[in-house]
């Protein structure tokens, strides 16, 4: 049976990205390897829309986290660390790994975060950042970036935002919404293969960073980046065939333009909401603050997870993302990014009918894929 991952990363590859990874080895510190290390910046940074450096981390999306917050905070600093999620909540985890001293400002998951309390967390504090997962894949909110990033400026503290599941996907306003650390995930919207994690510093961040270079960790220290940067290299061997599938995968995007694919992601995202709705499911998510790239759906009453989840994998080879944590087996949820376009949603949105329609489900059968439909005649 064919497989189509519908989960929010990794996605699947174009060919141009499998094949770019088989490329031969080459020497990676040659004027070649540096061109296309070149390439990929220029790529990152058109979809971060930032002028700022990139650093480009041999590791997951989790590295260039606390890469950030080892680079930024010293021993007993404080950092106001917006949850909300289990990536949102990661970030207190990471501060207080590195002797930070986290103030949480707890967010109800499937709601987003009041910026009104992050000023008040924030007003009774000597916090030097703050934290927040932009887009929080675990509930799928879209937080306003903008918003706490004013706080952080008016404060004089810095913001690092978990951009993993929004950059390539959504707009994300690096310089001018003022995100001091942006990081991001190979894996996700950018549609490259998992392995390399990016942050996006701006020199507010770097004086921070360059002023605590050497006092905690080594690989992720930001500073060596910066250095290498300069020389268009690397601190350490980069995974060689992972840059090689990164540029093709950028390349793809800028053949497709960002504002089209934040349209494309934005269509799909109302499409699949809508359809959720039309076959009487309930959205997990603020409506007012869904993400769109990807959709939490809660598991109707009377159906269990095996039901929609472990029917659409058994019946159809269709792979979507459960419920993580406190709402393990209660929500589902599905990643409509990167690649993803409207004939994978339309033929996704009709084998979820058909599911839910032998499980037992009350609604009307068509319905969803009906309204998804009249979404996607816009694309
Ligand atoms: C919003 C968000 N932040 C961070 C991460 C962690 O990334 P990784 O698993 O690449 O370390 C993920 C992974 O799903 C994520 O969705």
């Amino acid at each position: 049976m064919k497989k189509r991952i519908f989960i929010p990363g990794p996605v699947e590859l174009a060919a141009e990205v499998l094949a770019a990874q088989a490329q031969p080895m080459m020497g990676h510190r040659t004027p070649d390897f540096n061109a296309i290390l070149e390439e990929c910046w220029d790529g990152l940074r058109y979809v971060y829309q930032t002028k700022n450096d990139v650093a480009i981390i041999t590791g997951s999306g989790t590295a260039a986290m606390d890469a950030a917050v080892s680079s930024v905070i010293s021993a007993g600093d404080e950092v106001v660390c917006i949850g909300g999620g289990k990536f949102g909540e990661r970030f207190p985890k990471i501060v207080s790994a590195f002797g930070g001293k986290p103030i949480d400002v707890p967010v109800e998951w499937g709601k987003a975060v009041d910026p009104s309390e992050v000023e008040s967390a924030v007003a009774g504090s000597s916090a030097v950042a703050i934290t927040m997962t932009h887009n929080e894949t675990s509930t799928g909110v879209l937080h306003d970036a903008k918003a706490i990033a004013r706080i952080a400026r008016e404060n004089n503290m810095l913001f690092i935002m978990d951009a993993v599941t929004s950059v390539g996907g959504e707009d994300v306003k690096t310089d001018e919404w003022g995100v001091d650390i942006c990081i991001t995930g190979s894996q996700k919207c950018l549609a490259a293969p998992p392995g390399l994690g990016f942050a996006a510093v701006n020199n507010r961040a770097w004086d921070v960073i360059e002023n605590n270079s050497g006092k905690r960790g080594f690989y992720l220290d930001l500073a060596s980046y910066r250095k290498s940067l300069k020389k268009s290299t690397t601190p350490f061997t980069p995974a060689v065939s992972l840059i090689y599938g990164l540029r093709a995968a950028l390349s793809i995007i800028r053949d497709e333009g960002l504002e089209n694919r934040i349209n494309r992601h934005r269509l799909l995202a109302e499409a699949t909401r809508e359809a959720v709705l039309a076959m009487n499911l309930e959205l997990f998510a603020d409506p007012d603050y869904a993400s769109n790239t990807v959709t939490a759906i809660k598991i109707p009453a009377g159906l269990t997870d095996d039901d929609v989840r472990g029917r659409l994998n058994s019946d159809f080879g269709i792979l979507l993302a459960g419920g993580q944590e406190s709402v393990k087996g209660r929500i589902f949820r599905i990643g409509h990014m990167a690649a993803v376009d409207a004939v994978d949603l339309l033929g996704l949105l009709s084998a979820l009918e058909i599911v839910l329609a032998k499980a037992g489900h009350d609604f009307t059968r068509g319905a969803g894929v009906t309204a998804a439909q009249s979404r996607l005649a816009d694309l």
